[in-house]
C-alpha cells in the first residue's frame, strides 16, 4: 500500500493526491461560475512536471474526460464550504473576536493561507509531509505570494508526534483553534484516524472548532472495477491509496462531547447551484463534511 511509505513527495505516494486536487481547483478556477478562485493552483501543476499529465484549466480537459469535470465540481463545493467555515470561525465570538489560531492538517497545496482575507493577527499552521511543503514553499516564493496573516509551515508526518512539532512551532493549546482536515481522513487507516482526532481533542481549548471531510464507503466503492475504471483518466490509483476503513469521525467527536453538524456533498451542490452530472454522482454526492465545536 502506498500509504505505508514513510516519505513521499508531490508526485509520489499520497502526495500526488495533493497535486490532483490542485489540478481540479485549477479547472474550477477557470470556469465562469467558479466556486473557488485559486490563483496558485495551475502554477503548482505546471511546476510539478508530473509524469501523470494533469490539467491546468478547463481548456485542458477533453469533453469525454468526465472525471476531471466531476473533480472540479467536487473541489469547488468543498473549497467554498470550507473557506466559509474557516472565515466564519474567525468572525464568530469564540473569544471576544473569534478564533485566531488555525491549523490545516494535511494542508497539501491548499493556498487558503494566501488567498483568503484573514484577520491580520491570525496565525495559520500548515501541517504536511516535509517534501510536500518544500515544493509548495518553493512555488509560492517564485510566484511572489504573500500571506495576509502569519503562516507557519509544520513539516511532519501525521503518524508521528505531530503535536510536539505543532507546539514547537508556537501553537498554543490554551487558545481556541479552528482545525481543518480536508482530503485527509479518506486515506487514514482507522487507528491513525482515531489517534489524530484524540490528539486534536487533547490540543483543543473550549470553543475550538473542526471541519472534517470524509467519504463513507469510498474505499469499497472503488474496489468495484467499473467505478475505478471511470476514474482512470485522473491518472492516480485512488483505489490503492484510499483506506477501506469506515471510520465515523462525527460519532467519535460527539462521544467526546463536541457539538457536531454534518452536510453531504449532494446538499452542498443544491446549496451552491451545481450538480454532479455523471454516473459517479452517487460516490461524489455521498462525501460528508462535518463541522463541530468543543463545548
Ligand atoms: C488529497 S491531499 C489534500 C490536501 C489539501 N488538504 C487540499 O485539499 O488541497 C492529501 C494530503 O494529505 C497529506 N497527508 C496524508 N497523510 C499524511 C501524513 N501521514 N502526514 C502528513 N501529511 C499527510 C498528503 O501529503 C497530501 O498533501
Amino acid at each position: 500500500m502506498a500509504y505505508e511509505l514513510r516519505d513521499w513527495d508531490i508526485v509520489s505516494g499520497v502526495g500526488i493526491t495533493a497535486l490532483g486536487v490542485a489540478a481540479a481547483r485549477a479547472v474550477e478556477t477557470s470556469r465562469d461560475d467558479a466556486l473557488v478562485r485559486d490563483p496558485y493552483a495551475a502554477e503548482f501543476v505546471r511546476a510539478a512536471e508530473s509524469p501523470v499529465p494533469m490539467p491546468t484549466g478547463a481548456g485542458d480537459v477533453a469533453h469525454d474526460e468526465h472525471c476531471w469535470s466531476l473533480m472540479s465540481v467536487f473541489l469547488g463545493l468543498r473549497s467554498r464550504f470550507l473557506d466559509e467555515y474557516l472565515l466564519d470561525s474567525c468572525a464568530e465570538p469564540a473569544g471576544a473576536s473569534g478564533t485566531r489560531q488555525i491549523v490545516l492538517l494535511a494542508a497539501g497545496l491548499d493556498s487558503r493561507t494566501f488567498r483568503l482575507p484573514w484577520p491580520e493577527d491570525a496565525v495559520v499552521y500548515e501541517v504536511d509531509q516535509p517534501r510536500v511543503l518544500e515544493f509548495k514553499d518553493d512555488v509560492l516564493a517564485r510566484s511572489g505570494a504573500e500571506p495576509g496573516c502569519t503562516r507557519r509551515a509544520v513539516p511532519v508526518d501525521l503518524r508521528d508526534d505531530w503535536a510536539a512539532a505543532l507546539r514547537g512551532s508556537g501553537f498554543d493549546p490554551g487558545a481556541p483553534t479552528s482545525w481543518l482536515a480536508e482530503g485527509l481522513m479518506p486515506y487514514l487507516p482507522a487507528d491513525a484516524a482515531e489517534r489524530l482526532l484524540t490528539t486534536v481533542h487533547e490540543l483543543s481549548a473550549p470553543g475550538s472548532t473542526i471541519a472534517v471531510e470524509y467519504l463513507p464507503g469510498a474505499g469499497s466503492a472503488l474496489a468495484d472495477s467499473s467505478v475505478a475504471s471511470r476514474l482512470t483518466g485522473l491518472g492516480i490509483d485512488l483505489a490503492s491509496l484510499l483506506s477501506d476503513a469506515d471510520y465515523d469521525p462525527s460519532a467519535r467527536l460527539a462521544e467526546r462531547g463536541w457539538a457536531v453538524d454534518e452536510v453531504t456533498a449532494e446538499q452542498l451542490a443544491e446549496r451552491y447551484g451545481r450538480s454532479f452530472d455523471d454516473d459517479l454522482a452517487e460516490l461524489a454526492g455521498n462525501g460528508r463534511y462535518l463541522t463541530a465545536r468543543k463545548r
